[in-house]
């Protein structure tokens, strides 16, 4: 019997590693507690950390952020790293739960001794990072999550986004301004931070510019039926609908309302930013409009040549997270550059400095609150893509 053992445990190994493949949404995702990548930290090796969520409900999001940042770091480490060492990241899968991402973030401290953390995307992940980074005295910068707590959590934490009060006003003007719309109904994700975030501030400047609320509506993440939602708001006879939900239910959401018989567009965040918004949607989102970070017609050169690269690398043209995820690195790398030391205060200190740093997602320059201070872009959808409309400053 003992003879077999060891065949066994192959067996059992070569299984394993068999249906880790087949995740559908990430073929690369790693399972919690095992890093997807990256090597040891050694004498030649500065070591970063990165939480995402590579499965699970958002798993584009960790996917494209994942791409941008390996991008960046590959660029660095052809022009010679840093201090004279490689860079290397260690990538953990939260799988999308915010349980995940904080356990992710202590084993990356405790355990990988990482100097520097980038993630997450979705802010309630972040929020959950924020708390024991900051405990731990580790810079943490997300790429893209925009609520406002986030930074708030303490020095160590930063971003290189713009924050959803900016974001909910930008949606608010577009919706006054351009879709001359008076009545807008609202569609809140009651469990997700940047969805009630987003809601708050979208409602509060609507009316400050003259216009109505005329309904307000809940659901929770994942959930896929919205018929009392929509049969409640079709009857306050809403002029577009507000849904600053994720990609993953918005997709579903949309084909509801339209299913339902509401016409109307609907109106969203950064959440939308995924390709499997269209598959999931279909057609129902064409007229539609959503709040981005960046957007992959911006004919300047920087932002072209990052779409190129990004291309011959991975499949499809980057979306904001894959920007995003990018300019965190990039603004890591040059920071670690600048630090005296890695300690933790001086990585802190370099990172808190940026300033007109040159992103593919606009320039960054930090604020006293470790926010970026940035212009944001509407994005109209149609057959599947989606087209620039308009950029709005600050
Ligand atoms: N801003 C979102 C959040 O904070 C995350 C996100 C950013 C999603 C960019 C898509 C694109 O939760």
């Amino acid at each position: 019997m003992r003879r077999f053992a060891p065949m066994l445990l192959v067996a059992l190994a070569l299984f394993a590693a068999g249906c880790k493949k087949k995740t559908p949404t990430a073929p690369e995702g790693g399972q919690m507690g095992q890093p997807v990548s990256g090597g040891g930290a050694s004498g030649d090796t500065i070591l970063l950390g990165e939480v995402g969520s590579l499965t699970g409900a958002q798993a584009t999001f960790g996917v494209s952020t994942r791409n941008g940042i390996e991008l960046a770091i590959k660029e660095a480490n052809a022009e010679g790293g840093v201090k004279g060492k490689k860079l290397d990241v260690r990538v953990y899968d939260d799988q999308s739960k915010p349980e995940e991402a904080a356990q992710s973030t202590t084993r990356l401290i405790t355990q990988d001794k990482v100097v520097l953390i980038l993630g997450e995307v979705a802010s309630s992940n972040s929020l959950a990072m924020a708390e024991k980074a900051q405990a731990a005295g580790v810079t943490m910068i997300t790429p893209s999550s925009t609520n406002p707590a986030v930074t708030e959590k303490g020095d160590y934490i930063f971003r290189v986004c713009f924050i959803d009060p900016f974001q909910g006003y930008v949606m608010a003007k577009f919706a006054r301004e351009n879709l001359k719309a008076d009545r807008v109904a609202i569609l809140q994700d009651n469990k997700s931070a940047y969805s009630i975030g987003l809601t708050e501030v979208f409602e509060k400047k609507f009316a400050e510019m003259g216009g109505t609320i005329v309904a307000k509506q809940t659901y929770s993440q994942g959930d896929t039926n919205f018929r009392g939602q929509f049969t409640d708001m079709k009857e306050k006879k809403p002029q577009a609908i507000y849904v600053p939900g994720y990609y993953n239910d918005v997709g579903i959401i949309a084909r509801q309302a339209r299913e339902l018989g509401l016409t109307v567009p609907l109106m969203g965040g950064d959440g939308w930013d995924s390709e499997k918004l269209f598959e999931l949607a279909g057609n129902s989102l064409d007229g539609s409009y959503f709040s981005n970070h960046y957007s992959p017609d911006n004919p300047d050169p920087r932002v072209q040549k990052f779409i190129a690269d990004y291309r011959a690398a991975y499949k499809g043209t980057p979306d904001a997270l894959a920007a995003l995820g990018y300019d965190a690195a990039k603004v890591a790398i040059a920071a670690l550059k600048k630090a005296p030391d890695l300690s933790g205060p001086a990585i802190r200190d370099a990172i808190a400095q940026t300033k007109d740093f040159p992103g593919v997602a606009g320039t960054i320059s930090l604020d006293k609150n470790r926010n970026a201070v940035k212009s944001a872009v509407v994005l109209k959808i149609g057959d599947g893509k989606t087209q620039f409309v308009t950029t709005i400053n600050p």
